[in-house]
């Protein structure tokens, strides 16, 4: 199905089940502008609310995957604006991290800025040997606005975070994988495969249960362990009225562990 101008949901067609958002805005180096930024959010609604689409890639074409925030039409914005725009960033960019499938990242060429935000909005990143990411922002003077600040820390603690947003230099991929920023890299040429692959062992998951380990373990982060606590007891015990739960542990004890399908 397809989105808008910018960005498109695609069926992977080797792989059933694994959704591509595709980023293309090949002459601004797919820049989030006004219209990207909302496509995002269209695009993360849309594989949310398909029951066929199982896990997601997020892709930009073999160039860059997103080369930032638009400075050209963030240049001129005032305050007032700019409060608007990095709540619409923001708020795309949450509802991809909100995804309740897994996501991975493919990252080839630059994930600068937003597009490093974004690429933190997955729950995996794969990247490219010649790929580069960073949080350049402090060299247009300002800061990361869509969630660098505190996804960033989250992924790679906050002296790393702190280095890197204070330099705004550009970190390349071996580097970024030994921070844990990205967790795996591979040939340019392999970054959809390779990303691909790696969620596509999800597909015949319980999908429900994927969801909630996804949440309880993302919300957990924001949270007091005893909180955490909480929400996994919840979701754990919410699955005990799930079809798969049922399947899954029939099949455990009538035919021993690994040998369960999934609805
Ligand atoms: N915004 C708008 N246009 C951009 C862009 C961006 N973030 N990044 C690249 N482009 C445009 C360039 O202006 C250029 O357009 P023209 O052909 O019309 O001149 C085109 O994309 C190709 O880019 P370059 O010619 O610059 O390509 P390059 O290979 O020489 O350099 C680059 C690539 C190092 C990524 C360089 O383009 C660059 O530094 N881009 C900006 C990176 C950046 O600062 N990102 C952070 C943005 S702010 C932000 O994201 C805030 C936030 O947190 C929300």
């Amino acid at each position: 199905c397809n989105v808008g101008e910018f960005v498109r949901v695609e069926a992977d067609p080797e792989n059933p089940g694994v959704a591509v958002i595709r980023i293309d805005r090949p002459k601004a180096l797919n820049a989030l502008n006004g219209q990207v930024t909302q496509e995002i959010a269209e695009a993360a609604a849309a594989v949310s609310a398909d029951p066929a689409v199982r896990a997601v890639v997020l892709y930009g074409g073999e160039r860059a995957f997103v080369a930032g925030a638009d400075i050209k039409e963030m240049a001129d914005l005032t305050h007032a604006r700019m409060l608007e725009y990095s709540r619409s960033l923001q708020n795309a960019l949450t509802a991809v991290a909100r995804i309740p499938k897994p996501v991975v990242a493919a990252i080839s060429g630059y994930a600068l800025g937003g597009g490093c935000e974004l690429a933190l909005c997955a729950d995996f990143r794969v990247a490219g040997t010649k790929a580069k990411l960073g949080q350049p922002e402090i060299q247009l003077g300002v800061i990361p606005g869509a969630g660098g600040t505190q996804r960033l820390p989250r992924l790679v603690g906050p002296a790393k975070a702190k280095d890197l947003v204070f330099s705004g230099r550009h970190v390349r991929s071996d580097e970024a994988r030994q921070i844990g920023l990205v967790d795996e890299v591979v040939a340019d040429e392999e970054v959809y495969s390779a990303a691909v692959a790696l969620v596509a062992k999800y597909v015949d998951g319980p999908a429900v249960a994927l969801a909630a380990a996804k949440e309880a373990i993302d919300r957990g982060m924001e949270t007091d362990l005893d909180t955490g606590l909480e929400i996994e007891r919840l979701h754990f015990s919410g699955l005990f009225s799930t079809e798969d739960q049922e399947a899954g542990m029939r099949s455990f004890v009538e035919q021993g562990p690994g040998k369960a399908t999934f609805n």
